[in-house]
C-alpha cells in the first residue's frame, strides 16, 4: 500500500474547511455536498476516502470527484478497487458483515473502469496540513491503519493522546466507521471522526453528515452539518441495479441492517437492529 503524504497550509483570520468521508457511491449526496460547501464559503474541501461501496453506479461518484476541486485521499475501498484486490479490506471479522461487504465490493469493482482504478490507486493515504498554528493530520481509519475502526465508545482519550504524541499533531481527522464523533483532550488536541455522506448514521434519520472546520482568531472549532438529498431516488436506483434490499432499507429508514456485527455494544444499542 502506498504511504503517500502531502503538506499544505491554511492561514488567515478566518478560514473554513470542509471535511467528509465515505461517499459509498452516493453521488446524489455528493452533489448536494459540493453545492453546500461552496455556499458556505469553504476555502478547501477534503475527502477522506471510500468512494465506492453500498450504493449504485460507481463511475458517477468518481467522475464528480475528479471534476471537482476536492482534495481526495484513499480509503481502504479505494486502495482495494484501485489495485483490483479480492475484497474491500474493510476490516470486518463477522461472516455476515463480510457477506454483504463482498456484494458491494464485487458490484463496485465490476463498475469501475481501468482509468478510474488508476486514479483511485494514485490517491494519497494521508494529508498533513497546518491550519493556523494547528498541525492537522487527515487519515481514513487511523494513523496506524487505514481500516482501523475508531468508535466513540471504544476510543479513550488516552489513545487519542498517544496518537497525537506519536504523530506529533494537534488534531486527527478520520472517517471509516460511518458514525461521527469528536473528542477534545484537556490540552486542546483531539480527534474528529467526520462520519460519512454515503449512508445515514444508524440513527433513524435520512440525512448524512460532514464537518466544517473553522479557524477563527487562531482557534479551531468544528461544526457538524446534516445534508438532505434525494434518498428516494437513490433507493430506487439501488433497486434498479439489483443491490440487496437490506441496503435499500437503510437508505429509506436511516437504520443500518448490515455490517452491524462490527459495532461496539453502545453503538449497536443506538440502532434498531
Ligand atoms: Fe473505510
Amino acid at each position: 500500500m502506498p504511504e503517500l503524504s502531502a503538506a499544505e497550509f491554511w492561514v488567515g483570520p478566518r478560514v473554513t474547511l470542509a471535511l467528509f468521508g465515505g461517499v459509498y457511491n452516493n453521488y446524489l449526496a455528493l452533489d448536494v455536498l459540493l453545492r453546500d460547501t461552496y455556499r458556505r464559503g469553504a476555502a478547501g474541501v477534503y475527502f477522506l476516502g471510500d468512494v465506492g461501496g453500498f450504493g449504485p453506479h460507481p463511475a458517477r461518484s468518481v467522475e464528480r470527484l475528479r471534476e471537482s476541486a476536492v482534495r481526495c485521499m484513499a480509503g481502504n475501498y479505494d486502495v482495494s478497487v484501485g489495485n483490483a484486490l479480492a475484497d474491500c479490506g474493510c476490516g470486518y471479522t463477522d461472516p455476515r458483515d463480510n457477506h454483504y461487504a463482498q456484494i458491494s465490493y464485487d458490484y463496485t469493482l465490476d463498475g469501475t473502469t481501468e482509468e478510474h482504478r488508476r486514479w483511485l490507486a494514485a490517491l494519497p493515504t494521508r494529508i498533513t496540513m497546518m491550519v493556523g498554528k494547528h498541525r492537522v493530520l487527515l487519515v481514513h481509519g487511523s494513523p496506524r491503519r487505514i481500516n482501523e475502526f475508531l468508535w466513540e465508545s471504544t476510543t479513550p482519550a488516552a489513545y487519542i493522546h498517544h496518537l497525537c504524541e506519536l504523530y506529533q499533531v494537534d488534531l486527527i481527522v478520520n472517517t471509516h466507521t460511518g458514525i461521527a464523533f469528536e473528542r477534545r483532550l484537556a490540552d486542546g488536541r483531539g480527534l474528529i471522526n467526520v462520519g460519512a455522506i454515503g449512508r445515514p448514521a444508524n440513527n433513524g434519520r435520512l440525512t448524512v453528515e460532514y464537518v466544517l472546520l473553522h479557524l477563527e482568531d487562531g482557534q479551531l472549532h468544528s461544526e457538524r452539518v446534516a445534508l438532505e438529498y434525494d434518498h428516494a431516488r437513490l433507493a430506487a436506483e439501488m433497486e434498479g441495479e439489483g443491490l440487496p434490499p437490506e441496503f435499500v432499507a437503510t437508505i429509506r429508514t436511516g437504520w443500518w441492517t448490515t455490517c452491524l456485527e462490527i459495532l461496539p455494544t453502545r453503538e449497536r444499542r443506538q440502532g434498531r437492529f
